[in-house]
């Protein structure tokens, strides 16, 4: 039987606990009632006649189906505006769950593929990413390249990026992973190391163990989204966790995916029992039934980590961030503070 009291104590202490988001797709946390605002304003009926009716279509049996609706949603972000507006939403949100630090995915292609301009994306994102320092927040934005369209296309993606080098972190690597492994991107990632960029890529998500080893050897990236599969390679596991490379983990996610089918087993336990550098981050919180501390109370509920888990997440949040060092040994100072408070 969970004590309950504990529960709730650990859950108040998640909920003031400062931390860092890694994995976020900010298209991801359009909320349905957004979606029809920006519907309304840009003049486009949306195929759901009400709000309800889209939420009661969040029901995934895989990744393919989750991205199909995804990328339909994002069919109504047309102006700068609406990039700011989304982005501000996710921030005020975050903010509200004591995150102090985000770095935040992009899809360009999804946008400029439909004739948006590059430039209407990178100004609504970083107009709001330089707002967000009212609400304590630091926020770095990461273009992620869609694996199921080819390394060319991601080549011209990344030239529209090269004029606004300097408000971008890194890229990223997402979409349908299963047929589109890591190698597929080994020169563009190689160029855009040449540019200054930090990599990461999405691998072993339903992705097998050898795509990991891929987004290692081949594209050499600096941190490792979901990661999940590793656990299926012990070596793998010792390689990871010998480099200290960070993985962001994303809990509800891999629920609605059914990359877990229960949440009683997922993986963070383990991977952090194995000396994993694992966060708990919230992927497509729009989509997936929570933000991040919702993804924190998945597992503490289950009483699946403790508060000294948490502590471990939190801090494994701000040393995998790409933020400096300098805004790092703050927000770990923050970290310890709150914990001999609380
Ligand atoms: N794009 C948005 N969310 C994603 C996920 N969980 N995996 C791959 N691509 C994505
Ligand atoms: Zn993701």
């Amino acid at each position: 039987m969970p004590d309950t009291h504990a529960i709730s104590a650990l859950d108040a202490f998640v909920a003031r606990l400062p931390k860092a988001e890694l994995h976020l797709h900010i298209e991801g946390s359009l909320e349905p009632e957004l979606m029809f605002e920006l519907a309304q304003r840009n003049g486009i009926t949306l195929p759901y006649a009400k709000v309800e009716d889209l939420r009661a279509a969040y029901d995934f049996s895989n990744l393919q189906d989750f991205l199909d609706i995804y990328y339909q949603g994002a069919d109504v972000l047309r102006t700068e505006a609406d990039f700011y507006d989304l982005a501000m939403a996710y921030f005020r949100r975050a903010a509200a769950d004591h995150v102090r630090h985000a770095e935040i995915f992009f899809d360009p292609q999804t946008h400029t593929d439909r004739g948006v301009p590059y430039a209407y994306v990178i100004d609504g994102l970083s107009r709001a990413a330089t707002d967000a320092k009212t609400l304590g927040l630091s926020v770095l934005l990461i273009h992620s390249f869609l694996r199921h369209l080819s390394e060319e296309a991601a080549f011209e993606s990344l030239a529209m990026a090269e004029p606004y080098l300097d408000r971008l972190t890194g890229v990223g690597l997402d979409s349908s992973e299963v047929g589109h492994p890591p190698a597929k991107f080994a020169r563009v990632f190689a160029r855009a190391r040449e540019l200054g960029l930090k990599l990461c890529a999405h691998a072993g998500e339903e992705g097998p163990p050898e795509y990991i080893y891929e987004a290692l050897d081949v594209l050499h990236i600096d941190r490792i989204d979901h990661g999940n599969r590793s656990l299926e390679d012990p070596a793998l596991v010792a390689r990871i966790a010998a480099e200290g490379l960070t993985l962001t983990v994303c809990p509800l996610s891999n629920h609605k995916l059914c990359v877990v089918t229960d949440l009683n087993d997922h993986p963070i336990p383990d991977m952090l029992r194995q000396g994993l550098h694992a966060t708990i981050n919230s992927d497509d919180p729009a989509y997936f039934g929570g933000y991040v501390n919702d993804n924190f109370r998945a597992l503490t509920r289950r009483g699946l980590i403790s508060r000294g888990d948490c502590l471990t997440l939190a801090r494994n949040s701000i040393t995998g961030a790409f933020a400096s060092n300098e805004r790092k040994a703050e927000l770990l100072a923050e970290i310890e503070r709150f914990a001999a408070e609380n």
